[in-house]
């Protein structure tokens, strides 16, 4: 018998194993394994009913998605998956750790599921642009309702065992794994228990439930293929036979395994599990634990990246300048966690522990006993040194030293200290307590240690861990630079803001970049741009005139009620404004730019181009790892859509050659904002992508 799953007796019971480590993915040595375990289960006589469990950490946690693409080998899942249910024995599926996609939906073909009270069930396969595809959105709907299936299909959302019990997915929580999964399935044979097969409940449907159902949510599933696909297989389900439902389910899996979207986000997952690699920094190397944080600044992003260490349940010091300022600073978290519980997502009880973990104070003779301090002070090198100075001088030795700076050199911070080893970077976002990304910047000298321990704290607050060089704005805003740049570029050259900003929402951004600058605020850039107009290089090309003069106005965004568009009071819908597209026009003339119609292929490839080339850029310098974790970036810090898999991947879909062809175009046309990167022109040249460079 396959080595991957195994049988032994116990009693008249069979229990089948799989042994595939690490989550037990349906291999085909799996699905062999498997389809013969159970035949010989079928063909023991002393055998009454058979368990089938996951050796180690979980279940079966899905189809193995490495195979996806791959030529056929082994058995067909659909023949083991009906050869299971048609048994004449009972089989009862055991479930802990995780029952995912195929995994679940070889659960639905057993005839009892008997799951440990910490174990979670779900199909998350829309995740992975994909669709349950062995019989999965054919039974779930049968056991939990039309209603239920729809919105856990759709989310992929994982349900825990208590709450799948309540759902009738299924039918006994308890505590022993095995001894309980066995004694249930005695009792089952005791009791004359019939065979219950899932394919034979019936399925129905209200009237106009799916019409509903889609118009509610196509702008969420705007740009995916799956969840569409998943209504349409849950729809079968409710209106064809069992059988026909199935052939519907496999035809529509085949057309999800197959598209583009599927590709970039089962890129995306496997870019997001790449992403904790360091080369040379590997898994076992020892992490501080992180028992005590201490924040240094308690404004907009000192109040929410301490949040992500109190809702970890991790003590944190608030350090400020003075009371007042640790007062205010307080009254936001609290403000924010109030919000939180009158919205019914926290309990009263929750906050109170969380705002528990809070203590605060003028002086950094406190810190001592922290193990990590960020800080989050205003953005001034010489500031930030003084501070550094004074952490220097008072955190305990070992203690991880960060900086949430968004703009300034690593290393210039980190030489205010005798101790660069334990300086670093981390990166958070705006609002920090609800961005995912975080960008661990290393310093040149920050020390294997202090790089694993800011990567491992990061998720256990629940970010993703990116790692990146110490640059000018790093890899996410560097980027970005690009492309906020060229949307202005863009206005001079005959678009108009919403324009840019429709074709960019079209693409699979929550916004464009004008309807973000004016919900961040206009004013910022306007006084960076004015604070360094002395030092612009003359033969820079300057993008800032339109903006400039918006802001002239006292046009900020919508904090003023009107930036690039206007805005009705409490409501955030932009509105084209005339007097907004007279200075575009103006600045046009003054520039001596004809204004060229633009489609909205031409503007995607104008605004998101200098994502790949300064991407490429980043690469080349080592500022990135690897392409895929610059997907990750953006798709988790700036709202790039998954079903895109991020610039990189997007640009290999593309093509590199055709992304360079245009981009030589708009170097020839707009001059040296546009010189391809080296390593762009070196892949193209070489037959190459992104992809490639990652495998090798
Ligand atoms: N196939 C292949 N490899 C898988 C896999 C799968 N289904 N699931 C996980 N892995 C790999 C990961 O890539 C990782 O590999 P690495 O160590 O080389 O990086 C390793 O297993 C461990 O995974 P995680 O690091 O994610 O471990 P966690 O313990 O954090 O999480 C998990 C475990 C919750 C099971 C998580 O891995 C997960 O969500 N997996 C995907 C589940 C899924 O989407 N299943 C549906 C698959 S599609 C399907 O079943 C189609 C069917 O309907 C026909
Ligand atoms: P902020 O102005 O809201 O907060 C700064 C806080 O630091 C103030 O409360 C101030 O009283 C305090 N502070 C100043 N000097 C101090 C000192 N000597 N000791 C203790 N506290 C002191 O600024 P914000 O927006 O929170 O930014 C902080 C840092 O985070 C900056 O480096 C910024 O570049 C970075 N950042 C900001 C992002 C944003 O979107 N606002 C995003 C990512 C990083």
């Amino acid at each position: 018998m396959s080595d991957a799953v195994d049988f032994t007796k116990r009693g008249a019971i069979g229990v089948i194993t799989v042994n595939s480590p690490p989550v037990n993915a349906l291999s085909a040595a799996v699905r062999d394994g498997l389809g013969e375990a159970f035949e010989k289960g079928q063909a023991d006589p002393e055998i009454k009913a058979m368990v089938l469990l996951g050796g180690g950490r979980t279940f079966i946690a899905g189809a193995d998605i490495r195979e996806f693409g791959q030529p056929p080998k082994g058995r067909p899942f659909h023949d083991v998956l009906k050869g299971m249910e048609a048994s004449s024995k009972i089989i009862v599926a055991a479930i802990h750790g995780t029952a995912l996609g195929g995994g679940l939906e070889t659960a639905l073909c057993c005839h009892y599921r008997f799951a440990v009270p910490n174990s979670m069930v779900g199909l998350p396969e829309v995740k992975l642009g994909l669709l349950p595809g062995a019989g999965g959105t054919q039974r779930l709907p049968r056991l939990v309702g039309v209603p239920k299936a729809l919105d856990l299909i759709t989310s992929g959302d994982f349900v825990p065992a208590p709450q799948a019990l309540e759902l009738g997915i299924v039918d006994e929580v308890g505590d022993d794994l095995l001894e309980g999964a066995v004694a249930f399935a005695e009792k089952l044979v005791a009791d004359g228990a019939p065979l219950r097969k899932v394919r034979d409940l019936p399925c129905d449907a209200e009237d106009g439930v799916f019409e509903a159902y889609r118009k509610a949510n196509a702008r969420k599933f705007r740009g995916f293929l799956a969840p569409w696909k998943c209504i349409d297989c849950i729809e079968a389900a409710a209106t064809l036979p069992f059988d026909d439902g199935m052939a519907r389910e496999r035809e529509l899996f085949g057309d999800c395994v197959v598209s583009p979207e599927s590709a970039a986000q089962r890129h995306v997952f496997f870019a997001e599990r790449e992403v904790a690699k360091i080369p040379d920094v590997p898994k076992d190397t020892a992490q501080k634990e992180i028992k005590q944080v201490a924040m240094i600044g308690a404004g907009t992003m000192g109040g929410g990246i301490a949040m992500n260490f109190a809702n970890a349940g991790i003590p944190v010091l608030m350090v400020e300048v003075a009371q007042e300022n640790l007062d205010r600073g307080m009254a936001i978290i609290e403000r924010n966690y109030q919000n939180t519980v009158n919205k019914g997502r926290l309990s009263q009880d929750k906050m109170d522990q969380r705002m528990a973990l809070f203590s605060t104070t003028t002086d950094f003779a406190d810190i001592g006993d922290a193990d990590l301090v960020i800080e989050a002070v205003f953005e001034k090198m010489e500031l930030k040194k003084e501070i550094f100075a004074k952490l220097d001088a008072h955190a305990k030795p070992g203690a991880v030293l960060a900086s949430n700076t968004s703009t300034l050199s690593i290393d210039e911070i980190a030489s205010a200290t005798k101790r660069p080893e334990s300086v670093i970077g981390m990166h958070f976002f705006s609002p920090a307590n609800v961005m995912r990304l975080l960008e661990v910047v290393r310093g040149g000298k920050s020390s294997p240690e202090t790089i694993a321990t800011a990567m491992g704290i990061g998720r256990k607050v629940g970010k993703i861990s990116v790692l990146v060089g110490n640059c000018f704005g790093f890899v996410g805003n560097r980027m970005l630079h690009g492309y906020t740049g060229e949307g202005t570029f863009l206005l001079e050259s005959g678009a108009l803001p919403q324009q840019v900003d429709g074709a960019i929402y079209n693409f699979g951004l929550a916004m464009g970049p004008f309807a973000m600058g004016d919900m961040a605020g206009l004013d910022v850039g306007w006084l960076v741009r004015k604070a360094r107009a002395a030092d612009r290089p003359s033969n820079e090309e300057y993008g800032g005139t339109i903006p400039d003069r918006i802001c002239e106005l006292g046009r900020f965004g919508q904090k003023t009620t009107g930036g690039y568009y206007d805005y009705k009071e409490g409501d955030r819908t932009p509105i084209p404004n005339g007097e907004v597209q007279a200075i575009i026009e103006q600045v046009s003339k003054e520039k001596n730019i004809a204004r060229t119609d633009y489609d909205d292929e031409e503007i995607i490839k104008r605004a998101l181009y200098p994502l790949v080339n300064i991407g490429a850029q980043i690469l080349d310098e080592g500022m990135a790892m690897r392409p895929s974790d610059i997907d990750i970036i953006y798709i988790n810090g700036y709202g790039f859509p998954a079903h895109k898999g991020g610039p990189m991947h997007w640009a290999d879909a593309i093509g590199l050659d055709k992304v360079l062809a245009d981009i030589k175009r708009f170097h020839a046309e707009n001059g040296e904002r546009w010189r391809p990167a080296p390593l762009l022109e070196k892949l193209v040249a070489e037959g190459k992508s992104f992809a490639d460079l990652q495998a090798g």
